[in-house]
């Protein structure tokens, strides 16, 4: 009978996760039923939406998230042994699954890793995709893309598709290392927050303004771009905000009901928006998912065309998740992190 390994949340997080926070244990997996599968996981991984969803799971659950498997064992008749399939898996080195959440990795193209389906050619991609071309619109050739977050999985994808769409892309990431990979990868001005001034550099890069924001940060870094660098009539795309995740909310040291609540105060931003005429709007990218299909043609037509670069931080041995997971929280990945199951 097949046996997995699972990592299971035990602690809740306190400001940064730690490795003791998690569980690895084994489970003996049921025997297969009619219209079930066996998959063995080959790739897991790590996102900063884990640090916030994981607030309401009960202690003792499996850990949520996004992975690539093959599938072993087949008794329904839509998967085949040997199929390339990618679903909310969960940190688990194999699964019995009925097929209903597993979706195959059939839009990738032949030379390209399967880790993609959970990279740039998967949730991170259509992020980017959906937060650029639909929540940003409209994009017209030569507008100003700014993003931060730039070199993670979903910030290197958006300003590779602002360029791909003829815009002018403006990045900001976490260490001079991440700053040459933006310009290798085609963005027009990349900068390491952690030594400019935002308000100067971006003064200096986008002169007349930015006409679209992606914001993966949130925090101070927002707050400056919409009081001080919006155009009119722009659009700010709000796709996460991960300065805030690791800080203690009120409400996470009482067991933390509020996804999202807000831990630090900053200004009034109100007049901002009005006296610029900005479309402020947050997005979920499930919101899309009846259009997966069409994200995930385009992305995989511009990989194909060698348009459109990717790149992984892969972390080796399903043993090391945690270690993986708060790295990328940390800022270690350019592009994104993921784990590959050796066993
Ligand atoms: N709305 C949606 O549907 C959706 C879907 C996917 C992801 N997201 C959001 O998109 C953002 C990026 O996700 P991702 O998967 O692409 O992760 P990622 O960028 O690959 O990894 C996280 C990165 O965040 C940066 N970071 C950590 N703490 C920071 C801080 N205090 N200030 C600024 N940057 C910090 C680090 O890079 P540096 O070295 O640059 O600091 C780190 O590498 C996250 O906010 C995530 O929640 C939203």
């Amino acid at each position: 009978m097949a046996k997995a390994r699972v990592f299971n949340i035990v602690k809740r997080f306190s400001g940064y996760p730690v490795e003791q926070d998690f569980e690895l244990v084994e489970q003996q997996l049921k025997p297969l039923q009619d219209g079930e599968v066996l998959g063995k996981t080959l790739y897991l991984s790590v996102d900063p939406y884990m640090r916030i969803y994981v607030r309401n799971l009960p202690l003792g659950s499996p850990m949520i998230g996004g992975a690539v498997a093959r599938i072993v064992e087949s008794k329904n008749p839509q998967f085949k042994v040997g199929d390339i399939v990618y679903g909310r898996i969960g940190w688990r080195t194999a699964f019995v699954s009925d097929g209903k959440d597993l979706t195959k990795a059939t839009h990738l193209p032949a030379d390209v890793p399967e880790s993609l389906a959970i990279g740039t050619l998967g949730m991170p991609g259509r992020t980017a995709y959906f937060g650029l071309l639909d929540v940003c619109k409209p994009l017209n050739p030569g507008a100003v893309v700014l993003v931060n977050g730039a070199a993670g999985a979903v910030g290197n994808v958006v300003g590779q598709i602002a360029k791909i769409k003829g815009c002018v892309a403006i990045g900001y990431a976490g260490s001079d290392e991440k700053v040459e990979y933006l310009k290798s990868i085609g963005f027009d001005h990349a900068f390491n927050y952690k030594k400019v001034d935002i308000h100067e550099s971006l003064s200096k890069a986008a002169p007349d303004g930015v006409d679209a924001f992606f914001d993966n940060v949130g925090g101070d870094f927002a707050d400056t771009v919409i009081l001080r660098h919006m155009k009119q009539f722009g659009r700010v795309a709000i796709c996460g905000s991960i300065s805030q995740y690791n800080l203690k909310p009120e409400s996470e040291a009482e067991g933390g009901k509020g996804l999202f609540d807000a831990v630090t105060k900053g200004p009034r931003l109100q007049g901002a928006i009005l006296g610029h005429q900005l479309k402020v709007e947050g997005f979920i990218v499930l919101r899309f998912a009846d259009r997966n299909d069409e994200a995930n043609s385009a992305l995989a037509q511009w990989v194909k065309e060698g348009k459109l670069k990717w790149r992984e931080h892969v972390t080796e041995g399903f043993e090391n998740m945690p270690k993986a997971f708060i790295a990328m929280l940390k800022g270690a990945n350019i592009g994104k992190a993921i784990v590959k199951n050796t066993e």
